[in-house]
């Protein structure tokens, strides 16, 4: 069952140095209890996608398209709507931990806040509650944590405490911007860990942002690929490590260290000089001359969706 559905979505940002399409005709859905990874390079439209959704975009973007969750399109919802869908339906974790708590409040407060505004409940069970969270995304004593402050926990630990945090109301969907970046290598490995516990505990879907493949591949039901604005390819997680359809796919999994480690020649474009056609020809070992012609479509094959004149 589809629980969120992005149809035909766009948005470009005007700037001082010209317009930015940030993403393009993207379109494709987050299914129950499913996670959803959408990967591509710095810059691709990863986090603009996420923010998109929950409507926490700068005033100097314009969005065209269709957000369905449970039926209702977000694009249309009143603030106060979307704010309430926002507290109480999808739940955002934010590209870096610290900024995102605050710094001034106890992280058994910050925990157990959401709690006392919207379910009826006293302090005392809310602090219990908080205390289980807790406990599940891996503090073993979490009584000694509930009155520390971020700044006092690890990188690692305040972000598990902003997936507490985005747990706390049962969000049908959470979205994880770059949950594991700039931890280290045995901190990424705990992160997967509380994902995983997530996954088993809670119903809720996952769209789950991330540059690294490694993370996806445990992770993800299903892989995104973008590249530059646009969704190249949507496969099956265990199908695109197997087969990846776009050649762009092809080169990002020869990027990973047990495949030799070949990181991508040459670079994306510039977002405000984008390349006629299929953005990826310049680099695209297969480029034929229509490539540089038309932006492709995206065709529908047995493995998956990919945007690539190779499968017309
Ligand atoms: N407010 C804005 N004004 C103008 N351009 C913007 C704005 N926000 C994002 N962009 C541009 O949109 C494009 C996509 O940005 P986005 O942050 O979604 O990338 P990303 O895939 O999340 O990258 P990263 O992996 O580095 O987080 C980039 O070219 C970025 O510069
Ligand atoms: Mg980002």
């Amino acid at each position: 069952m589809k629980i969120l559905e992005i149809q035909d979505l766009n948005v470009k940002f005007t700037t001082p140095i010209g317009e930015v399409y940030a993403v393009n005709n993207a379109s494709f859905s987050l299914n129950a209890n499913e996670t959803l990874a959408l990967v591509g390079e710095t810059g691709c439209g990863k986090s603009v996608i996420a923010n998109t959704i929950i409507r926490l975009l700068p005033q100097n973007a314009e969005i065209s398209g269709n957000i369905f969750y449970k039926g209702n399109n977000l694009l249309k919802m009143s603030d106060r709507e979307m704010e309430k869908t926002r507290q109480q339906e999808i739940a955002i974790i934010f590209q870096n931990p610290t900024l995102s708590l605050n710094p001034l409040y106890k992280i058994g407060d910050q925990i157990s806040e959401p709690l006392l505004v919207h379910k009826k409940i006293n302090k005392k069970e809310a602090f219990t509650k908080t205390k289980k969270l807790l406990k599940t995304m891996g503090f073993q004593n979490p009584s000694k944590f509930t009155g520390m402050y971020p700044h006092q926990l690890s990188g690692g630990m305040n972000q598990r405490v902003l997936l507490s945090i985005s747990l706390t109301l049962n969000p049908s969907i959470i979205i994880a911007d770059e949950p594991t970046k700039g931890l280290d290598n045995e901190l990424v490995r705990d992160i997967i860990e509380e994902f995983k516990t997530v996954n088993k505990i809670n119903n809720s879907s996952l769209l789950l942002i991330t540059h690294d493949l490694s993370i996806a591949r445990e992770l993800s039901d299903r892989i995104i690929i973008m590249y530059s604005g646009d969704i190249v390819e949507i496969t099956k997680t265990e199908s695109f490590f197997k087969n990846p359809l776009h050649p762009y796919s092809k080169i990002l999994l020869n990027s990973l260290p047990e495949r030799g480690f070949n990181p991508p020649k040459g670079n994306s474009p510039s977002m405000v000089n984008i390349p006629k056609g299929c953005k990826f020809h310049p680099r695209c070992p297969h480029k034929k001359k229509i490539c540089s012609e038309k932006t492709p479509p995206i065709y529908s094959i047995d493995e998956g969706d990919v945007r690539c004149y190779l499968f017309q």
